[in-house]
Parts: C-alpha cells; structure tokens; sequence
C-alpha cells in the first residue's frame, strides 16, 4: 500500500514495486490519477482523504480484505510555508493530521493484520527537515521530527515481531513540493544557503524511489539521502540507538 500515490515519489515508487511484482494499492484524493495509474500497474485505488481521521480504519480494513498488506509506504504528505504565526490554524491541524496523525493512524490499523499474517514491513517518509531547522516551516519540520521519532518508537515496540520499519529521512527531491517550499523568501534563503555550503542539492526522485525499493527489499531500517548529510539524522538517531542497545545489551538484574 502506498499512500500519496497520486504523483511524485509515491506514484514512481507504486511504478517499481509493481514493476518488480507486487500488486500494489494507490490511496491519494484524486481519484483519476490514481485510477489511471491502477489500471496502468494492474493494481488498485482507493480515493480517500486522510486528513480524515475517522476513515482510516475502514480505509486499511478494505485494502486488507482485498490482499495482504506486506508493506504499508506512509509517503502522502503536505507541505505549508510561511511565518508561523501568520498560518491558518487549520491549515497547521490539516498539515499534522496528514504528516503525523495518518502515519500512525494507518500504522495503527495495518498491525494487526501484519500479526495475523506473520509478516509486515512500515516504511515511513519523513524529511531532513525532521531534523534541520529552517525558518517559515515549522509545521512541516514538526511534522516529519515526529514522525521520524514516532517510527523509532514503534521499532522499539514491535522488536521480536516479523514486523519491521525503514525510516526514509531525505532533503530536498526535484519537485513541485520543493517549488512552493521556495515560494516564501526566508525559507528560499535558507535553502540557497545550504546549497552553496554544499549542504542541499535537489535529489532525482527517480534515485529516491530506487534506494526506497531497494530498502524495502533488503529490510533496511533507515533510507539517508544526500548521503552526505546523513549525519543531521545521524545526530537525533544515536540517542535512540544508544536507548535500543541499553535495552537489549544490558540485564538491569
Ligand atoms: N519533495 C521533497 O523535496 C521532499 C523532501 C523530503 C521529504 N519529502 C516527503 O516525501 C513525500 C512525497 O513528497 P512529494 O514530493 O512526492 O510530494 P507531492 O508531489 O506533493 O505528492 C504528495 C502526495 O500526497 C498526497 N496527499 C496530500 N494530502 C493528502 C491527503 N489529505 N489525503 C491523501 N493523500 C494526500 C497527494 O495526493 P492528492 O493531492 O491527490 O491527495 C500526493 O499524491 C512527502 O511525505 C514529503 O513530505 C519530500
């Protein structure tokens, strides 16, 4: 199941992974583009909102009747930017609910069928922005620290299960996100600044989706692109490492 399979990373990802044989479910709101695509991939849409909380459920019941969930791709996400205060308060309630809420929301209801089914895998796509933090996002960088925090979490939980998770934490893809992020100035800014520290340079989305498949395959627990930023994530990774090696290297008996 992938979700915000409609364009960008979700739809080329939904392209590989039905290219290498999985049947693939397509969840976004449009309901055209991801009924093409379906129908181009021999796969399934379902139209839904995940903005709506109380869908979620149902939304995951229905897929799973359908087939076996194996991997659920949390990829739909928004982007919002501009002076915190000057946000709508529901556009920042919209933006959570889509980023963090649904993630955990659709994790929460594809587990037990994962359980049931004795195997599962959750991959969560979260951002360089879950970690670096750059003026006029603050909505969406609170978003993705959570949910990069919140899929640390889960492993944790889900240690000793067939349930396992790979944590996607990339920086800025060739996109139409990445066009609006850049419509506000001090963002714009920030971003050229860490292009010309060499610290940012737009990913091929192509290249992302690969290293998603390949993740996916292979069981990797963390996706980092650009490679060479990988030690922002680096840094808020170690204590929760540290915390998984205490818990399982050390008998406080
Ligand atoms: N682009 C970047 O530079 C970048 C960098 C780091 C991380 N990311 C993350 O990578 C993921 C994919 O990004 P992208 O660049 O491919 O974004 P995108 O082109 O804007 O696509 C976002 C997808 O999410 C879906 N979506 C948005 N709101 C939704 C809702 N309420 N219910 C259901 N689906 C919804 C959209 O479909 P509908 O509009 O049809 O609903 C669309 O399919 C996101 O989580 C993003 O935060 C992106």
């Amino acid at each position: 199941m992938v979700t915000g399979a409609s364009r960008g990373l979700g739809a080329r990802l939904a392209a590989l992974v039905a290219d290498r044989g999985a049947r693939v479910a397509l969840v976004a709101r449009s309901q055209d583009p991801i009924a093409k695509l379906a129908a181009d991939l021999g796969g399934d849409a379902y139209p839904a909102d995940l903005a709506e909380a109380e869908g979620i459920t149902e939304l995951v019941r229905r897929i799973a009747a359908d087939g076996p969930i194996d991997v659920l791709v949390n990829n739909a996400g928004l982007d919002l930017t501009g002076t915190f205060t000057e946000l709508a308060s529901e556009r920042i309630c919209e933006l959570i609910m889509v980023n963090l809420l649904a993630p955990m929301l659709m994790s929460r209801a594809a587990i037990p069928y994962m359980r049931t089914q004795a195997r599962g895998h959750i991959v969560n796509v979260s951002s360089l922005a879950g970690t670096n933090a750059l003026p006029g996002l603050v909505p969406y960088s609170t978003s993705k620290a959570g949910l990069s925090h919140f899929t640390a979490s889960l492993r944790a939980e889900l240690k000793g299960t067939p349930i396992t998770t790979t944590l996607v934490e990339i920086g800025p893809v060739d996109s139409t996100m990445m066009e609006s992020l850049r419509v506000h100035e001090p963002t714009r800014r920030a971003l050229q600044r860490l292009e010309t520290l060499h610290l940012a340079a737009d990913l091929d989305m192509d290249r992302v989706a690969v290293s998603l498949v390949e993740a996916i395959e292979h069981g990797r627990r963390h996706v980092r692109l650009p490679r060479r930023d990988a030690v922002f994530p680096l840094f808020t990774e170690t204590p929760r490492r540290l915390t998984e090696w205490l818990l399982t290297g050390l008998d406080p008996e």
